[in-house]
């Protein structure tokens, strides 16, 4: 089930949830910015597809997006990705190099639909200027966050996600216990790499974050934030990089849960 709600003024999030076993709930979102030229954050699951089309055609006319800002290429992020292209000619996903390539191991994308954009880089459109931005912490090289001059939010990618137990509607809804555990848990899995970077590197890239000062923080994994926990959030993701990488149940574990579940299911 995917629904909706304004997560800013003139942005619209199309929200689920990814149920990790035995472990909690994963938000998964996609963004509607409206203007002149309206862009699609990212395109939802693969598995979800239909009801992610149903979903964005109650906050927006798809024949009415002109952009896709394509964070990257994983599968909870390019689900109607060719459904959107099909449909609306008009279309053009944004992108980087490696996103293009790598679409074109599963889906190819058609070169002349496709806009490429390094972080550091600006699309100007008419009403908004959007500054491409590689957030401190991702699962795939192509990522690509990025802020956006109008509303003064930051796109954050699977930057700042979180495990949760329940999901509110804000982050701040969360206690701060709640949000900082939960968003470790999910950096030591999804960047494992976390444990391996110098810390005075990291900061300078948390004070990149810090510097662009949004007043709200959408990432794709995590209820919409306002600007006033970034700090937080950037506290949680220092705290990660001193932690233990996750590792997943093993064979042993797997076979144990599964009986489990089967006996609880007898019963
Ligand atoms: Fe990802
Ligand atoms: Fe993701």
């Amino acid at each position: 089930m995917i629904t909706t709600y304004e997560a800013a003024p003139g942005i619209d999030v199309l929200t689920t949830n990814f149920a990790v076993p035995g472990l909690g709930l994963v938000p998964i979102n996609a963004f509607v910015l409206h203007g002149q030229e309206p862009v699609l954050v990212d395109t939802g699951t693969v598995v979800q597809s239909e009801d992610f089309m149903t979903a964005l055609r109650s906050v927006i006319d798809p024949s009415d997006l002109r952009w896709i800002w394509l964070s990257h290429t994983d599968f909870d992020h390019i689900g109607s990705l060719h459904q959107l292209l099909a449909e609306n000619p008009r279309l053009t996903v944004i992108t980087t190099f490696l996103g293009a390539g790598i679409m074109g191991l599963t889906a190819p994308l058609p070169m002349d639909r496709v806009h490429l954009v390094n972080p550091g880089q600006t699309m100007t459109l008419p009403d908004r200027t959007l500054l491409a931005v590689t957030p401190p912490v991702f699962d795939n090289p192509v990522t690509t966050g990025f802020y956006d001059d109008t509303s003064n939010v930051l796109f954050s990618a699977d930057c700042f996600g979180a495990l949760l137990a329940d999901v509110p509607q804000r982050a701040e809804e969360l206690s701060e216990e709640t949000l900082r555990e939960g968003q470790m848990f999910w950096v030591m899995a999804d960047s494992p790499w976390l444990c391996k970077v110098d810390g005075g590197v990291f900061a300078k890239d948390l004070d990149a974050m810090r510097r662009l000062s949004p007043d709200h923080v959408l990432s794709s994994h995590l209820p919409a934030a306002s600007g006033a926990s970034l700090d937080r959030m950037l506290a949680s993701l220092e705290a990660a990089r001193a932690g233990t990488p996750f590792v997943g149940p093993d064979q042993a574990a797997l076979e144990q849960m599964m009986a489990s579940m089967g006996a609880a299911g007898s019963e």
